[in-house]
């Protein structure tokens, strides 16, 4: 098979937006207990953050760190989680039938975040809570002394106020499986008058309504139609989450699953502006996709105790990944970068543990780290989509798929980066069995040449990394790329994800 690609430094759709690289920690299962923290681990510090955990989420290249839900957040109260340490309750998580010790808070996190060189993006509860609550802790992390939230901060470690910026108002509120949820109404309203008194306290907040939990949800458009009508003028971004997985065997509709992510973007998209022409708005609303990921829902570790047992920290949603869960999470981040004009965020969910590219083992059971197959294409992503957005013209074959009918077999991406005139193509062979010939016509684009081919493959699409396998399936040098007469031509494996860095 053969494919053309052409780009052109004229053809932009906006800029590569450093938060569409960003991340989720929940309090859920192993992800901040023995996850991100683990005070008796050889590389902790002083609040009980492991070391070796930082320094894989730097190497990663997340930008933000959606907290602390997620599904927890809808029950969780703020205040437990700060103060001094031996005085925090005890409490039942009920999203996770957990119980949480409360030994990381708001404090913590934020100091993690600096420490790890991320942004936080605060979730509030608007599941059991209101707009009073949202004040409370919108004075506790943002206020300057002289209030008595602030003061309490102050007491507690932090005089300077740790002036979060992105706020999620709720998670996932259309959900029935979310403490709390509620009709669209209901949550615009809440949504609407949260938001206007969040913005009386700190006029320069990022406000994220929430969106629908899946392109599938019965409720998806009407949802978003009637939640922005209620609160158009109040926020600045509206969230979308989406999970896939391969069910039945069926790796094609698997690999086309950036497919399903496209068209909730557009779908999203259109109803934001339906809203914004119907009330004659000037601004646009912009999508957070703040949660998105591969996730095997229906194994048995996605479910959460059940009965009298309540555990800390208890082994919840640890997928071990694959290298078509990885392909399709490099296709995932073409389809977000592609939108870059509308995806102005993004949250890979989630960061460690659960769902997660980055795994680790309990201080006593060993205490090592380990990179799954989906942090490759992440961190090379990250690192190297750089300056500005390309609009791609793809001439491609197609291929059939049960789930979304004819599908490209190639699924690609591109950046410019005026600054150094760096050029980053991102493709994806969602072929099975045919290795595709890619053509990068690089006209208006003088001088190139290849300064990296790397491509994610394996002869078996289900190799897995283990911490006994500590090299993982890393992406290795494609030794096919060349450039020539302003062509770049290189070969893509089936079932592959590749980065031509020119
Ligand atoms: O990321 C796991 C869960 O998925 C989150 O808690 C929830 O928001 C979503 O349903």
């Amino acid at each position: 098979l053969s494919a053309l690609v052409t780009i052109d430094p004229a053809f932009v759709v906006g800029p590569v937006r450093p938060r569409t690289f960003g991340s989720f920690v929940e309090h859920l299962g192993r992800c901040v207990y023995t996850g991100i923290h683990d005070p008796s681990h050889p590389t902790a510090d002083a609040d009980g953050f492991r070391g070796d955990v930082v320094d894989l989420v730097r190497e990663l290249g997340v930008t933000t760190v959606r907290y602390p839900g997620g599904n927890f957040v809808s029950g969780y109260r703020w205040e437990d989680g700060v103060g001094p340490i031996a005085e925090r309750p005890r409490r039942l998580d009920l999203a996770w039938h957990s119980t949480d010790p409360n030994l990381v808070g708001v404090d913590e996190f934020v100091r993690w975040c600096r420490k790890a060189d991320v942004e936080p993006m605060m979730a509030i509860n608007l599941g059991t809570r209101g707009v009073q609550e949202a004040l409370d802790l919108l004075e506790y992390c943002n206020a300057p002394v002289g209030s008595y939230w602030a003061d309490q901060r102050a007491a507690n470690g932090s005089p300077e106020p740790h002036k979060i910026r992105m706020w999620c108002l709720g998670n996932e509120m259309d959900g029935p499986w979310q403490t709390g949820h509620k009709t669209a109404h209901e949550y615009g309203r809440l949504a609407a008058e949260t938001a206007r008194a969040m913005r009386q306290m700190d006029p320069d907040l990022e406000l994220v309504a929430c969106g629908s939990s899946g392109w599938g949800m019965a409720t998806f458009g009407a949802w978003e139609h009637t939640v922005l009508t209620e609160s158009y003028d109040q926020v600045d971004l509206i969230s979308a989450h989406a999970y896939y997985h391969e069910q039945d065997g069926d790796l094609a509709s698997f690999l086309a699953s950036p497919v399903d992510m496209d068209r909730f973007i557009d779908d999203v998209t259109a109803t934001a502006d339906a809203v914004r022409a119907a009330g004659k708005h000037t601004k646009r609303v912009h999508i957070s996709f703040d949660e998105w990921n591969v996730w095997y829902v229906d194994r048995a570790e996605s479910r959460p105790p059940s009965g009298d047992d309540w555990p800390v920290a208890p082994v919840l949603l640890e997928d071990r990944y694959n290298v078509a869960d990885a392909v399709v999470v490099g296709g995932l981040l073409i389809s977000l970068l592609r939108h870059t004009d509308r995806v102005h965020a993004a949250s890979l969910a989630q960061l460690v543990n659960v769902i997660a590219p980055i795994m680790t083992e309990p201080a006593d059971q060993g205490g090592r780290a380990w990179r799954q197959t989906t942090f490759h294409p992440f961190a090379l992503t990250a690192q190297h989509a750089k300056g500005e957005v390309l609009r791609l013209a793809v001439d491609a074959p197609e291929h059939e798929t049960a789930k979304y009918g004819r599908v490209p077999v190639l699924d690609a991406v591109a950046t410019h980066d005026p600054a150094t005139g760096g050029v980053s193509v991102f493709a994806v062979n969602r072929s099975l069995t045919e290795t595709v010939a890619l053509d990068v016509d690089l006209r208006g684009f003088p001088g190139l040449r290849v300064a990296e081919a790397v491509t994610l493959s394996h002869p078996d699409h289900t190799w897995t990394a283990t911490p006994d396998n500590p090299t993982s399936v890393r992406p290795t040098a494609n030794p096919t790329a060349t450039v020539t007469d302003h062509h770049a031509t290189t070969h893509l494996p089936p079932t592959s994800w590749t980065l031509l860095h020119l």
